[in-house]
């Protein structure tokens, strides 16, 4: 019988003594094949991933709860909080006429569309550090693409 099998030996001492090499190589292995599981579930938010046309009306709901205390799509409702967002398709970033945005906002240079859009609103202040919109982000990919789809119809 093993000393450590006695009754006296200290539980710790039994388990650094009782640890096969093998077992260690084991759950590096484990430890490893959870890697690409993690990296597996972001990519399912993931910012590379691309628009796909959605659900409107969920889009709808989305803009009105989450968007909507700061922008209007509505031209004839000018600048909120946030800058008018009718005719954002297509437009730079930073273009409202009377708007003031920051510096990053205008310098970020890209053109709004389904893409940069649903990288934008994955993490705004990701996308353009030292925006000041305040707002943390829609982290499910569908909330975006409902969103966008409706922003498209809407814009
Ligand atoms: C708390 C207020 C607030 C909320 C909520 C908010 N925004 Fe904004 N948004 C702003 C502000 C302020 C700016 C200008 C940022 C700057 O100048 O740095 C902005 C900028 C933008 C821009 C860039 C516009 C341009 O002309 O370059 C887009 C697009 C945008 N917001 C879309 C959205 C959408 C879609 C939502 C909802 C998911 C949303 N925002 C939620 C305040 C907000």
């Amino acid at each position: 019988m093993p000393i450590w099998d006695s009754a006296c030996a200290p539980q710790e001492l039994a388990e650094l003594t009782w640890v096969p090499p093998r077992h260690k190589e084991e759950e590096a292995a484990a430890a490893k094949e959870n890697i690409p599981l993690k990296v597996e579930n972001k990519v399912e938010n993931a910012s590379s991933q691309k628009f796909l046309a959605g659900d409107a009306k969920k889009g709808a709901g989305l803009f009105k709860t989450r968007c909507a205390q700061c922008h209007t799509v509505v031209e004839s409702e000018g600048n909120k909080i946030g800058p008018n967002l009718h005719g954002l398709f297509g437009r730079k970033t930073g273009s409202v006429e009377g708007f003031s945005y920051t510096d990053a906002n205008k310098q970020k240079g890209i053109t709004w569309d389904e893409n940069t859009l649903f990288e934008y609103l994955e993490n705004p202040k990701k996308y353009i550090p030292g925006t000041k919109m305040a707002f943390g982000g829609l982290k499910k990919g569908k909330d975006r693409n409902d969103l966008i789809t409706w922003l498209k119809q809407e814009c």
